[in-house]
């Protein structure tokens, strides 16, 4: 069995952060959201990756990934190019899978146990979660324990059982995309496709998510995927230089790090490389590698790497790689990307 892992899609609601690379390489608590996603795929045994690449700079992901022996696992390529749908980007698998597959959005955190959802029966199966805000979602009708019928953000709330990002298909699926017509936003709809099986009488199954999951679209979400996989991952482990500073509670500070004259209050992560001087790093604080944080205090905030922040108190804040926060006298000066936001 193979897991096929998206990096397309033209990540829009993460803008400015994914002007240089896709959203999957955006790390959260320490690794890029793609790789929590391979590491789960292989903790349940599967080895065989195929990961599928956009236009958005692919070649950070192939640079980061490699063949994938880093991970302990056997990684291939294959190019999508424009975002045309999730269909468009599963078929492209065609000639490189065996039966059964599972597909899984490489900016979805889905902790779930793979090894019991990839044990399908039918010709695909499919997770769900149940959720608040059905409307915003595709959603499924299931009657006699098979889904019956798959609608797309529907009107009336006829389901609150919505898709979450991890399919599992047969090889079944590559006909009936091949007759699909794009939606009126013109992509091949991943729910059409499945709904064609559907149509064709074929059994699709289903398994429902009980706890937090997460699509980590937007800079919200990646402040909640953070504070989770911190909360559930992060073991204390100090590899790097302690000077004159208070280290509490699970704390990770990567090698070649100083943490100087400060306090840190877990869990926190700090990437290799990074100077912590005359600050408080609080609570659900990932900092990426090779940053400078010097006379501030930042709490519940993703800074990604070579971020320098001096003089400061962040919380809630999302800072993208080689970006410098600092405070001024009494004029600001700010060179702002576009949709980003400021509050001073
Ligand atoms: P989305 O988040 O729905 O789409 P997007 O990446 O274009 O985001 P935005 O709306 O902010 O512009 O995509 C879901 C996942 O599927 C995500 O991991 C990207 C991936 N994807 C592809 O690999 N190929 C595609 O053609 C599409 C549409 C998405």
């Amino acid at each position: 069995m193979e897991a096929v892992i998206l990096h397309g899609g033209q990540g829009t609601r993460l803008r400015p952060l994914t002007h240089t690379g896709p959203k999957q390489l955006i790390k959260v608590a320490g690794k890029p959201v793609s790789q929590w996603v391979l590491e789960q795929i292989r903790d349940a045994g599967i080895k065989d990756v195929i990961t599928i690449l956009g236009d958005n700079n692919p070649t950070r992901v192939v640079e980061y990934y490699g063949d994938g022996s880093r991970f302990n696992v056997s990684i291939r390529y294959v190019y999508q190019g424009k975002a045309r749908g999730l269909a468009d980007a599963i078929y492209r698998v065609k000639d490189l899978v065996s039966d059964r597959f599972i597909v899984y959005l490489g900016d979805n955190i889905v902790p779930y146990d793979l090894s019991k959802f990839s044990n399908f029966h039918g010709s695909a199966s499919i997770l769900l979660a149940k959720v608040d805000n059905p409307q915003r979602f595709g959603v499924a009708i299931i009657k006699d324990e098979k889904v019956v019928k798959l609608i797309e953000k529907p009107k009336e709330r006829i389901s609150d059982l919505a898709l979450v990002g991890v399919y599992g298909f047969t090889r079944e699926i590559f006909e009936v995309i091949e007759n699909l017509k794009p939606s009126w936003r013109g992509e091949l709809e991943i729910t059409d496709a499945i709904q064609g099986l559907i149509d064709k009488g074929r059994g699709v199954e289903y398994q429902i998510v009980d706890g937090w999951w997460k699509d980590t679209g937007t800079p919200k979400d990646i402040l909640e995927a953070n504070y989770f996989l911190l909360d559930k991952h992060t073991v204390r482990r100090i590899e790097g230089e302690v000077k004159d500073s208070t280290i509490d509670g699970r704390v990770v500070i990567e090698r070649g790090a100083s943490i100087i004259n400060s306090i840190i209050r877990g869990p926190v992560y700090i990437g290799v490389g990074s100077k912590v001087v005359n600050s408080y790093i609080g609570p659900f604080t990932s900092i990426g590698d090779n940053c400078i944080i010097e006379n501030s205090e930042i709490e519940n905030s993703v800074l990604l790497d070579n971020v320098t922040v001096k003089g400061v108190s962040l919380m809630d804040s999302l800072i993208g790689n080689n970006s410098r926060v600092e405070k001024g006298n009494k004029w600001q000066k700010l060179i702002v990307g576009e949709n980003s936001t400021v509050i001073i």
